[in-house]
């Protein structure tokens, strides 16, 4: 899918410490956000670092961070697979102090709204010391389209999953991707500060597939299963039994009603709204991200 951002860079006023040379980490620069945000990154003029296994960077072996840090202004930091994952505190609060003590300026973490499994590394990031950011996003908009979830609608044209039937307002990747860039060179207008991101809308899962049957012609159904029953599949699948069990507590809670509310955070960054769903459906459709033999990014 083609994508341009909407980031104008630094927004000229005080608290904005320029571009100009700046150079910025971003991980998993390869994957669904750090792919945008780099892009983004660049467009806003700069100077990107891609920070993946695939450059040497490994969330999970301390002895890569230093070379991808040194010398860098600021970093994106998304941690895989989950910001909840029981091992990212650890990680992002190690990953943090060594920012810090190596002279990376900044530091914007991708967290979840309502995900209280969450917390501990937004903790672990907070407490560091240093100068801090926290993006709190929605579902995404692109799970219907990038990752198991789209591969599962488009190849068997059904979407399994243990969302009933609570709303939740999916935010398109690039409103996020401009928030990150926007907190990473403006200052310390968003330092401490945790931004809270969502689309305009609540649509429940069912409403959303829906949305996407309509706008392609394909007949893609959603079928809803309790967490546990969820749980029970991935471990089918081969998905490790302790990841699966995380994944069940996850979604049991995530997808019980405390998250169907807008978020105010895309308004207040970018001065605009964020974008709706049914932009994100059109354009994925006419690009043919739920053509059955597509594939991510198409
Ligand atoms: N999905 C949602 O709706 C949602 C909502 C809110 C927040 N989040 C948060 O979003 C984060 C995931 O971001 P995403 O969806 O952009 O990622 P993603 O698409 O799942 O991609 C993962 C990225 O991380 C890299 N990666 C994987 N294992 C790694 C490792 N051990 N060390 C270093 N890099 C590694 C991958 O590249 P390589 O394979 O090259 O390493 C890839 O670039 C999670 O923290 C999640 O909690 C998700």
């Amino acid at each position: 899918m083609t994508e341009t951002s909407a980031h104008k860079g630094t927004d000229g006023t005080d608290g904005t410490d320029g571009t100009k040379d700046m150079t910025v980490v971003v991980t998993g620069a390869t994957g669904r956000t750090g792919r945008r945000v780099a892009e983004a990154a660049r467009a806003a003029g700069l100077d990107v670092r891609a920070a993946s296994r695939a450059t040497g960077f490994d969330w999970r072996s301390r002895s890569t961070w230093a070379d991808v840090l040194r010398g860098a202004d600021a970093a994106y930091l998304a941690y895989p697979t989950d910001v909840g994952d029981p091992e990212a505190a650890d990680a992002v609060g190690a990953l943090a102090r060594e920012a810090a003590g190596l002279g990376v300026r900044r530091l914007v973490l991708l967290s979840a709204r309502g995900e209280d499994q969450a917390r501990p590394a937004e903790e672990a990031l907070t407490g560091a010391g240093g100068q801090w950011t926290v993006v709190r996003a929605a579902w995404f908009a692109q799970n219907f389209s990038e990752g198991p979830l789209a591969e599962e609608l488009r190849q068997h044209g059904e979407l399994v999953f243990p969302a009933g039937e609570a709303g939740e307002p999916f935010v398109d990747l690039r409103d996020v991707a401009d928030v990150v860039v926007a907190a990473l060179t403006s200052g310390d207008r968003y330092a401490g500060r945790v931004l809270e991101v969502s689309g305009p809308r609540l649509l429940t899962f069912g409403e959303a597939v829906a949305e996407i049957a309509r706008a392609t012609g394909r007949e893609l159904t959603y079928r809803y299963v309790p967490a546990r029953e969820y749980g029970a599949n991935l471990a089918g699948f081969g998905v490790p039994e302790e990841e699966a069990a995380f994944l069940v507590d996850l979604f049991g809670t995530l997808l019980d009603g405390r998250n169907a509310r807008l978020s105010d955070g895309v308004q207040e960054v970018l001065g605009r709204a964020p974008a709706d769903f049914g932009r994100f459906v059109r354009e994925g459709a006419a690009a043919g991200a739920w053509a059955p033999g597509a594939s991510d990014g198409a």
